[in-house]
């Protein structure tokens, strides 16, 4: 199809039926919605059902405490078992679990990599259990995990369930000073993590990094019991890279390991894991999400959303650092005892076409990424994806940023053959499930929109009083109810809980997402992006605060502010304006870079600024708020707006005129 006839096809605003086939045999119907509306407690009990309970739950929820929720109040249960264990015992033990994909491919074009069944998957859980018990860990006790995309990351995550020690997993992308301050906060006493990963045909070291992360966790007062350490790219760790103290190897402690463990069943609400994500401050904030209802709402929503049957082969791309790969990679598709495919490296090593490749090999039938690849794929061509057989595709999902229309049309094209539904899921780490999105076998698709809530999700877009604007108009996107994988608190901090999301709109008990939104003539949801001081760069989570800080930690920066500007691949792009101190002169030569690198430092590479623009002053209001509405104006070239309440106008022109700017 011709970029004009893709054009067109946009004006005309076009449907896309559900596939007749697809619809007569789907996971849901549309009764499902009406079910629901009528009795939402009574829909996701029954969706609770799906779980195995060692003791039946007393009461579906309780909510008399708002926002602090309980959900199958008096239940009992266990994750792991439920994603591993209850599929062997009913007799798919064979069944494959992963078809584990590595990086680096041998002369003969073979991928490293093998299948793990989920017989294979309880033994490992099972012996990675029994080691975390020897290193010390308990009930209760929090443990890091810092890993690269191989299946001992899901195994440690599943072994952290098992034994009720709640996981924190840290993107392998994130710096030691990152990993530092999730160490700390959520006080882990022990980090399992790798030698390296391979990142585009060469390993990458993870181990130093902890052992930097551990250093800087004991200035703040912090100690990390253990490390248990896969051996993954054999790099050499140096004579200071190895603590017999601390340091413990995975293929000398789990390898040797029992594979026999007996699972204790936890509360329903027992912590199941932190996630750290980037709020509007500089401190990022611990998401906590609990056990019986994160993993009912994740089970259910991958089962729907999806349509997934028994003989699917499901495909996430995310990595598991982020919550993506927590709810449709570990907990939700193992749930529901799914074959899956795990890929360590990126999509385009060593070849552009390695994605489609796999597609091919594995007869993948559920595929779910990010708009940014996809962005990036249309770029390079369909000629890459049209070498490749892709008709075993029958879903299509979307997640992370709102996904463009022209991005929508080209996946379903160029990718779906036309065939396949895509579905534009929205959700959130706080969510910890799928909210708004169609449901493939019922809902037609509109190409930029994510349609409606799921059936048990009661969402609205409002204004700022709260009162829903209706149909044609513009607002603040908010649940209206809560949902059963619900965040629970931000962990150790009631108080930023309450404030973040329910203070808003307190009096309705609203949550607010800290996304706008609108909907359109038909009532159909537009996800706009974020509200609040918040970037989404290449469909990932960045605070401005978080980076500005890590900007004025250098020696030569005075003042800093960040934000997200427009991005044709990317979405948007971190964009940096920085005064230097007086001392530091111009900066030199090479500032821009230096502070490019500095930041990649600090937080890690996804935070790295597109541009760095030295300034003489910043535009503030005159309670001191720095305006960065004006600042993206400049970011994005566009005329400067209404600077009227800046305290000083003048400041706009000169920044827009003597701005030094380096790419
Ligand atoms: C954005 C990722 C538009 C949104 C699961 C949200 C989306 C934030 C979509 C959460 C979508 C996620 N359409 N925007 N389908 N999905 N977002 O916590 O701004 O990493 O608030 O969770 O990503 O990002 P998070």
């Amino acid at each position: 199809m011709s970029d004009e006839t893709l054009s067109n096809l946009l004006k005309e605003d076009r449907r896309f039926e559900p596939p007749a086939e697809l619809a007569a045999n789907a996971n849901v119907t549309a009764e499902a919605y009406a079910a629901a509306e009528r009795d939402p407690e009574g829909f996701w009990a029954e969706q609770a059902g799906r779980l195995d309970w060692a003791t039946p739950w007393e009461r579906v929820l309780n909510w008399d405490d708002p926002p602090f929720a309980k959900w199958f109040e008096g239940g009992r249960l266990n994750a792991a078992y439920n994603c591993v264990d209850r599929h062997v015992e009913a007799g798919r033990g064979d069944k494959v679990a992963f078809h584990f994909v590595g990086e680096p491919v041998d002369a003969d074009g073979h991928a490293d990599g093998r299948d793990i069944t989920y017989a294979e998957l309880k033994d490992l859980v099972s012996q990675a259990a029994n080691t975390l018990t020897d290193l010390g860990v308990q009930t209760g006790d929090r443990v890091a995990i810092y890993m690269p995309m191989i299946p001992e990351a899901v195994v440690a995550m599943l072994a952290c369930a098992r034994i009720g020690a709640p996981h924190t997993v840290v993107f392998g992308g994130f710096s030691s000073d990152a990993l530092a301050s999730r160490l700390e906060d959520c006080q882990a006493r022990v980090v399992v993590t790798a030698d390296g990963g391979y990142r585009r045909g060469a390993p990458s070291a993870l181990k130093p990094a902890v052992d930097e992360a551990r250093a800087k966790a004991a200035d703040l007062g912090h100690t990390v019991e253990k490390v248990l350490v896969v051996r993954r790219t054999g790099q050499d760790l140096g004579a200071d890279g190895w603590d017999d103290g601390v340091d413990v190897w995975w293929h000398e402690s789990v390898d040797t390991a029992s594979t026999e463990h007996t699972p204790e069943a936890f509360d329903a609400e027992h912590p199941l894991y932190v996630m750290y994500t980037s709020g509007t401050t500089g401190k990022p904030k611990g998401i906590l999400h609990t056990t019986g209802g994160y993993l009912t709402g994740a089970a259910y929503t991958h089962w729907a959303v999806f349509d997934l049957k028994p003989d699917d082969v499901y495909w996430c791309t995310a990595d598991i650092g982020w919550v993506t790969g927590h709810s449709y990679i570990v907990y939700g598709p193992l749930a529901n005892g799914a074959t899956q495919v795990l890929y360590e490296g990126t999509p385009d090593s060593p070849e552009k076409g390695r994605w489609w490749q796999i597609i091919e090999e594995k007869k993948v039938s559920i595929f779910y990424t990010a708009p940014t690849a996809i962005r990036s794929f249309m770029k390079q061509g369909r000629e890459i994806p049209d070498a490749r057989d892709l008709s075993s595709l029958r879903v299509l999902g979307s997640v992370g940023e709102p996904i463009n229309p022209e991005a929508y049309v080209w996946y379903r094209h160029v990718i779906g053959g036309d065939r396949t539904p895509v579905v534009d899921t929205w959700w959130q780490t706080e969510t910890g499930q799928i909210m708004i999105s169609p449901l493939p076998g019922v809902t037609h698709g509109k190409p930029g929109s994510a349609m409606i809530p799921i059936p048990g999700i009661s969402a609205d877009v409002v204004d700022e009083e709260g009162r829903p604007v209706g149909n044609g108009a513009g607002g603040y996107l908010v649940l209206t109810k809560p949902w059963p994988a619900m965040l629970r608190t931000i962990w150790g901090d009631d108080e930023r809980f309450k404030e973040t999301y329910w203070s808003r709109f307190e009096k309705l008990g609203y949550y607010f997402a800290g996304d706008g939104a609108k909907l359109d003539d038909d009532g159909d949801l537009w996800v706009l992006g974020r509200v609040d001081d918040v970037m989404n760069v290449s469909g990932h989570r960045l605070s401005t605060t978080e980076i500005e800080s890590a900007l004025v930690s250098h020696p030569k920066v005075a003042e800093a502010a960040v934000v997200g500007a427009q991005d044709e691949d990317t979405g948007q792009a971190v964009c940096a304006f920085v005064i230097l101190r007086d001392e530091a002169g111009d900066g030199g030569e090479d500032i821009v870079e230096e502070l490019r690198a500095h930041v990649r430092k600090e937080i890690g590479p996804i935070a790295k600024p597109r541009q760095v623009m030295i300034v003489a002053e910043l535009p503030k209001t005159r309670s001191g708020k720095i305006m960065r509405r004006l600042l993206r104006d400049v970011a994005e070239n566009r005329e400067v707006g209404d600077v009227t309440t800046l305290a000083d106008s003048s400041v706009m022109d000169l920044i827009s005129s003597g701005i030094s700017t380096g790419k």
